[in-house]
């Protein structure tokens, strides 16, 4: 961990070399008890209805499924994909049996095309290498039906932006700073409508639409 800066503490916790069940109990501690309250403003925020299906993409421990799955209910189905196998173990052995767990990675999703209704995600996009991110959102996009939605959440861009920047990249992680203005802008890039941008907590997250007509998105350009 990236002990003792502001992006270190921004960041949530870090998954890799812990076990899930150490992740969850951190992860709690982290947001101060504040873990529920914050997911369920990301639920809201997602649009997530009765009856639907829901792709979460990084679920690592499937705690963003697990908040999502009652609101779509037993007739709506969540899928979590992430690479980590000992994650997912710990996913499907924690969640309701309409949230199923796949391994994959999210620039590489093995499902059809406007398959879901829903597609979320929470601090993983940090995690995906850089030159895959574009990638990664052109496939939500894909699997979204026409009028699905997007709601993506990671880090907060920083609030004193040049210490940060200065500190950070002394760590060789300048990248952090701006993951989320990134994340904006290459969702616009592949497409999606941007529908909201908000802050709870530490997450910042955009909810955008996948468009009826793809190819009005790109009218302008
Ligand atoms: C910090 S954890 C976040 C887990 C969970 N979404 C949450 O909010 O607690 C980041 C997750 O991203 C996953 N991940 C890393 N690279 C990925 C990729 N290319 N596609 C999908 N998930 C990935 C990791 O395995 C890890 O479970």
């Amino acid at each position: 961990m990236q002990s003792g800066t502001e992006t270190a503490r921004r960041r949530g916790p870090r998954s890799e070399g812990i076990s899930p069940r150490a992740y969850e109990a951190l992860s709690e501690v982290w947001y101060f008890g504040q873990r529920a309250r914050i997911w369920d403003r990301l639920v809201v925020s997602s649009g997530a209805r009765p009856g639907q299906r829901v792709l979460e993409l990084g679920c690592g421990t499937g705690y963003f499924a697990r908040r999502i799955a009652p609101v779509v209910g037993p007739s709506g189905v969540v899928v979590g994909i992430d690479p980590s196998l000992p994650s997912l173990a710990y996913a499907a052995a924690h969640s309701p049996p309409h949230c199923t767990f796949y391994p994959a990675q999210a620039q590489n999703l093995p499902f059809a095309d406007a398959s879901f209704d829903v597609v979320a995600s929470s601090l993983t996009f940090h995690h995906i290498a850089p030159d895959h991110r574009l990638v990664a959102i052109r496939e939500a996009l894909r699997v979204l039906r026409p009028g699905g939605r997007a709601c993506i959440a990671d880090v907060c861009p920083p609030r004193i932006r040049l210490l940060e920047r200065v500190v950070s990249a002394a760590h060789g992680r300048a990248e952090m700073h701006d993951i989320f203005d990134r994340l904006r802008a290459m969702m616009a890039e592949a497409g999606f409508t941007t529908m909201a941008t908000g802050r709870v907590s530490r997450l910042c997250y955009i909810t955008a639409e996948r468009p009826h007509d793809l190819t009005a998105a790109f009218a302008d350009v």
